[in-house]
């Protein structure tokens, strides 16, 4: 071990001296740490100017969510709901990050009932009753931003109340363990403890992620896990918490569109996304929105 003079090059790399940079415990540790999670992990810790880009994608994001909300009925197609945040997000200078990605054709993904994600768009009409997932990805100024919502379409009955509720629950859970010092595995324990208390049960094919420079980033967030295994949290990590929860059965199959994954009972599945920050202390959400 060395030590280091205030005038010497900074240790984290960054060109300055280290008086003008790392000295001072807190903020070498946190420089020290960013690159040791880029280099171990590939996370891309986010400095203050990315996450206020993120922000920025985020309102964006919460903004056609609330559109869509203010717009859905019964007897509407789900394609209209791509309509809408399409030209919503464009007129606001922002990307639809679903559309071509990977081969995604519309702008947003449309869940119903008992498909539990990457729903397509398409001629599929809404009835009262419904229950019908909205997630939006936009691209803004060069940063992602990923949330989605439940919504009901008319008056939900009491499968429908239920599933919503305990996915939301879930999403609060999750977001309650987002703090530094805990793992990514507590967020996963937090969140499959209490859905399946609640007699439902934890999608496992599709997880929360990374997000911000990219759409999906490393680390994966699994919503099923034990307390403290995985990575360790530290701040400036940006990912997404966004648990599917089924009122039956975990299982599913993709359908012959290679997207559209539905419950291989028929159940009705249920998620909410937000884009999360976790901070020097606790965690703040990027899309923020109330999940009381
Ligand atoms: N928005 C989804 C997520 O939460 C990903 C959708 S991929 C798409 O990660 F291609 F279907 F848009
Ligand atoms: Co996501
Ligand atoms: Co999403």
């Amino acid at each position: 071990m060395m030590k280091v003079g205030r005038n010497d090059p900074c240790p984290c790399g960054s060109g300055l001296k280290y008086k003008k940079c790392c000295l001072g415990r807190e903020r070498f540790e946190i420089k020290d740490a960013a690159a040791a999670y880029a280099e171990k992990y590939r996370i891309r810790i986010k400095a203050k100017v990315d996450v206020e880009g993120i922000r920025q994608a985020g309102r964006l994001v919460l903004e056609a969510l609330d559109l869509v909300e203010s717009q859905i009925e019964p007897g509407m197609a789900t394609d209209e709901i791509n309509t809408i945040v399409h030209e919503y997000t464009v007129k606001n200078g922002g990307v639809p990050a679903p559309l071509n990605y990977r081969g995604f054709p519309k702008s947003v993904c449309v869940s119903v009932n008992e498909v539990v994600c990457h729903g397509i768009p398409g001629d599929r009409i809404l009835n009262a009753g419904d229950i019908v997932n909205v997630d939006i990805t936009t691209i803004l100024d060069g940063y992602y931003a990923d949330a989605n919502k439940t919504f009901f379409v008319g008056t939900p009955g009491p499968d429908a109340r239920k599933i919503v509720a305990v996915a939301r629950e879930s999403l609060r859970k999750g977001m309650s363990m987002a703090n530094p010092g805990n793992t990514i595995g507590d967020i996963g324990w937090a969140i499959q403890t209490y859905a399946e208390e609640q007699g439902c049960s934890v999608v496992r094919e599709f997880v929360g992620h990374g997000v911000g420079f990219e759409f999906h980033e490393p680390p994966q967030i699994p919503h099923f896990g034990q307390k403290g295994q995985g990575i360790r949290l530290i701040p400036g990590m940006v990912f997404t918490i966004e648990p599917m929860i089924n009122l039956g059965q975990k299982g599913l199959r993709i359908l012959d569109d290679n997207w559209t994954a539905v419950t291989l009972d028929g159940s009705l599945s249920a998620q909410f996304e937000q884009t999360i920050l976790v901070t020097e202390e606790g965690c703040l959400s990027l899309t923020p929105y109330e999940l009381a």
